[in-house]
């Protein structure tokens, strides 16, 4: 299968790139400046390299830099932004700084003739977003785009196959990015589409046939898309040899846990445990109500239920788990401060010994698993469905939890998610429910005084959940919510609507 390495120089666009490549169904993997040598790079063979974007200036004594080597190794490459200054930087060019020279968002960008400018026109929007830039092409290189502050905004050197953008063709502002980054791909690298999820399925199923024949497989099913995909398809290819454990800790949305087991159980005919642990998992929270504490608490539970459940099953080799590609590059930034601590099947093996994992979705993005789930046959309800934390409802109801606010929290937030989907909005936002705040208001209700709960909706928009807006949702959508959830559900006397955005606040309340 052709290959291209995206190679990370720390950029904000960095996965967005090897999307935009995979897209066109040609394999990309990303890896940071300083994880791979030009010596791995020969060898694994890559068709080609594109250099990302990065913070910072190739003259800061800091900023990433790689061996020039990699420019007469014989691969086509393509820099972008700080990857094509540092491109001419190697090389011998100049890259200046100049307070009047940075340019950010759309901009005009004059293409001359080019193979990677085929079907561009001289004249388009590109985006920008830099203060450096080359001054001076290096030697060699000629000079091929311009805008009107940027002498050199597109530069390459024809014998050696080197190419450098000050632009972004990643992003979707950049108007015929998408064609400079398949004529990079096809006219310069002469790559294969042959990354097509259809293979990927079959090659899966095959692989992991052959792999794990006679083996006792276990997976921790959570009824979200990575787990749920995972378990597809090692069940086609191991059959009743997988076994997969669904913890119902009683923190799930309404009716969720009949509908994972109906789906996997009865509609797939996996091999199914359902394991009802909601009184193990509230005993655990009693009077807890500080947000770590829950989220440490609900973490380990986790680990002592499925952990107790597997020993019931015997001896088992394999576990599975629904990692994603996201979580597996190292990227070429510093470490980042930990805000919440996540908790997803994912930290389940350091305690369980295990002959090996295997993590058949690694090379995915998450598109990319949801249209394999698709193509499993998984209900589109699944595949789409919206991220779910692992805590569940836990980080949702604030203060203490009970099983009574629980059960308020699960009628409001269905009637929300109800109402959002009668709209037909739901792909106008990425996330969306209800929270059971601790705060209980005055209201009246017939001639009678209340004092009930006061719900909160949320829902944001937002790419990469890093960061997010609150969703401009029509006031009728909220006000019908609103009407409905204080009428239906007992125990809530006021609906607010949380317009902050990420930052400063998260997503989840807690
Ligand atoms: P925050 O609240 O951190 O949420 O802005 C960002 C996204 O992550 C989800 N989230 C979690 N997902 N385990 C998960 O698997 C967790 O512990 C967890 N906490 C938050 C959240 O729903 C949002 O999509």
């Amino acid at each position: 299968m052709d290959k291209i390495l995206v190679l990370d120089f720390g950029g904000q666009y960095n996965q967005l790139i090897a999307r935009r490549v995979r897209e066109q169904h040609v394999y990309a993997e990303i890896k940071a400046y300083n994880k791979i040598t030009v010596e791995e790079i020969v060898k694994t063979g890559y068709k080609g390299v594109i250099f990302t974007g990065g913070p910072n200036s190739v003259y800061d004594p800091a900023s990433p830099h790689y061996s020039p080597e990699i420019l007469n190794a014989g691969i086509p490459i393509l820099g972008i932004c700080y990857g094509d200054q540092l491109m001419a930087y190697m090389a011998g060019g100049v890259v200046d700084s100049a307070e009047n020279s940075s340019e950010y968002g759309k901009t005009l960008v004059y293409v001359d003739e080019n193979i990677l400018f085929k079907d561009v026109p001289t004249e388009s929007v590109c985006f920008m977003s830099h203060t450096d830039y080359v001054s001076k092409a290096p030697e060699g290189f000629e000079i091929i785009a311009h805008t009107d502050k940027c002498p050199c905004a597109g530069m390459w050197n024809e014998k050696r196959k080197l190419f450098g953008v000050q632009f972004h063709p990643e992003v979707t502002h950049t108007v015929y990015g998408t064609t400079i980054i398949k004529n990079f791909l096809f006219e310069v690298c002469n790559c294969n589409q042959d990354w097509k999820m259809d293979d990927f399925i079959e090659r899966t199923v095959d692989f992991y046939k052959k792999k794990l024949e006679g083996k006792k497989v276990l997976l921790a099913l959570s009824g979200g898309v990575d787990s749920s995909v995972a378990a597809v398809l090692l069940n086609k290819a191991v059959g009743s040899n997988l076994t997969c454990v669904f913890v119902d800790h009683g923190l799930l949305r309404k009716d969720e846990g009949d509908f994972v087991e109906d789906t996997f159980g009865d509609g797939f005919g996996i091999n199914l445990i359902r394991v009802n642990a909601e009184e193990r998992f509230l005993n655990k929270l009693k009077g807890v109500t500080e947000p770590e504490q829950k989220r440490k608490i609900i973490g380990a539970e986790f680990i002592h239920v499925f952990e107790d459940e597997s020993k019931n099953l015997g001896e088992i080799q394999i576990l599975v788990q629904g990692t994603i590609y996201p979580d597996v590059i190292e990227s070429g930034k510093g470490d980042s401060a930990v805000i919440k601590s996540h908790h997803n099947v994912g930290g389940l093996p350091s305690i369980m010994s295990f002959e090996e994992i295997v993590e058949p979705l690694r090379d995915l993005f998450k598109d990319e698993v949801r249209e394999v789930g698709e193509k499993l046959g998984i209900p589109h309800d699944l595949v789409w469905r919206q991220p779910f934390p692992g805590p569940g409802l836990a980080v949702r109801v604030i203060g203490e939890i009970t099983k009574e606010k629980l059960d308020i929290l699960r009628e409001a937030d269905a009637i929300f998610r109800e109402e959002v989907a009668k709209a037909g909005l739901e792909k106008m936002t990425n996330q969306y429910f209800a929270v059971l705040t601790n705060t209980r208001s005055v209201g009246v209700m017939g001639d009678a005084r209340t004092y009930g709960y006061t719900i909160a909706l949320r829902a944001v928009t937002t790419d990469d959940f890093m960061t997010a807006e609150w969703t401009r949702l029509p006031f009728e959508v909220l006000e019908r919510s609103s009407s409905r959830i204080t009428n239906e559900v007992k125990g809530i006397s006021r609906v607010v609507y949380d317009i902050t955005s990420k930052p400063p606040a998260t997503v989840e309340w807690e």
